[in-house]
């Protein structure tokens, strides 16, 4: 297992690859890995001959006001971790290697991205996109490879790679849990004992809409307010958002007659962590 920080590095080690006539999986992350991540992995190394994991706290998906500076770093335990899983190379440039200076070009999408986190996070999917194609096109893997922890996250890319004619195939993976319930999360670190208790709030909530759904429930309305009112009881939860979306559009929709995706934001302390649901998985 290789860690390069520049993208020539990259190029030449895939044009090897592929010149063998060897598959390609990449797996992007923001590095701190989790058994989440490692989920990913797992998958690129079953599918795939060879697996990259980029490495890479990108300060563009992150507004003015955000964790960037504090989002926790450790390349020595992900070097560990992507070994055990099967990767083979890790990418981990700088900033300046991946935004040179004058760089002035991003990857914009005007649907999908206004609804559910990029509300709260007015800049955030413009950098995921830009940052995304630019990781496409420095290693062009097979298939990469993304959490459906991060939902909205997986339906911008798989939108994108589908409006740009990018040629690769894009992997959903389930979300990965703490035996809790808790879902995994580099930003669950920031919480204390108290907090680390109080975000099982969010857990909870994503189980009882769960159970409606599976009981029939169809109004939106009843499973959100059933879900709102179960988060607030947690004094030390602050909802950002309770919604439930048609999953092409991310659209609210009123009643469950079609695929939909329950998605929730809470503030545990300062911290705002997301979890959700799809409705066919239920
Ligand atoms: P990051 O938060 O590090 O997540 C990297 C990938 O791991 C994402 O696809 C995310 O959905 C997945 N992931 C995180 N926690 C998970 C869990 N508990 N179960 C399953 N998958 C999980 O998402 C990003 O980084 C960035 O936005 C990135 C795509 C790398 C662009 O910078």
């Amino acid at each position: 297992m290789k860690i390069v920080k520049t993208i020539a590095e990259v190029r030449q080690q895939v044009k090897e690859w592929k010149s063998q006539g060897l598959t390609v999986g990449l797996v992007p992350t923001m590095g701190y890995l989790h058994e989440g991540h490692a989920s990913l992995i797992d998958a690129s190394h079953r599918d795939n001959d060879r697996t990259v994991v980029s490495d890479f706290v990108n300060p563009m998906q992150f507004g003015p006001t955000e964790d960037l500076e504090s989002y926790p770093r450790d390349l020595e335990h992900d070097a560990k971790l992507v070994e055990a899983h099967g990767g083979d190379l890790i990418f981990n440039p700088e900033p300046s290697e991946m935004y040179h200076e004058g760089f002035s070009s991003f990857v914009d999408m005007t649907v999908l991205t206004q609804e559910l986190c990029g509300l709260s996070r007015p800049v955030h999917f413009r950098g995921v996109c830009t940052v995304v194609s630019k990781l496409f096109n420095i290693v062009q893997p097979d298939r990469a490879y993304f959490g459906k922890k991060d939902a909205q996250q997986l339906a911008v890319i798989r939108h994108m790679v589908d409006d740009l004619n990018m040629d690769l195939e894009i992997i959903g993976c389930p979300i990965v849990r703490e035996s809790d319930g808790l879902a995994k999360s580099s930003r669950n670190t920031y919480l204390n004992e108290a907090e680390r208790k109080a975000a099982l709030i969010l857990s909870k909530s994503i189980r009882l809409g769960q159970d409606m759904v599976k009981k029939g429930e169809k109004d939106c309305s009843k499973i959100i307010e059933a879900m709102k009112s179960l988060i607030t009881s947690e004094p030390l939860a602050r909802i950002d958002y309770v919604k439930i979306v048609d999953c092409a559009t991310m659209q609210q929709i009123p009643a469950l007659d079609r695929p939909a995706l329950c998605a929730i934001a809470v503030f545990i302390g300062k911290t705002r962590l997301i979890d959700n649901f799809f409705t066919e998985d239920v």
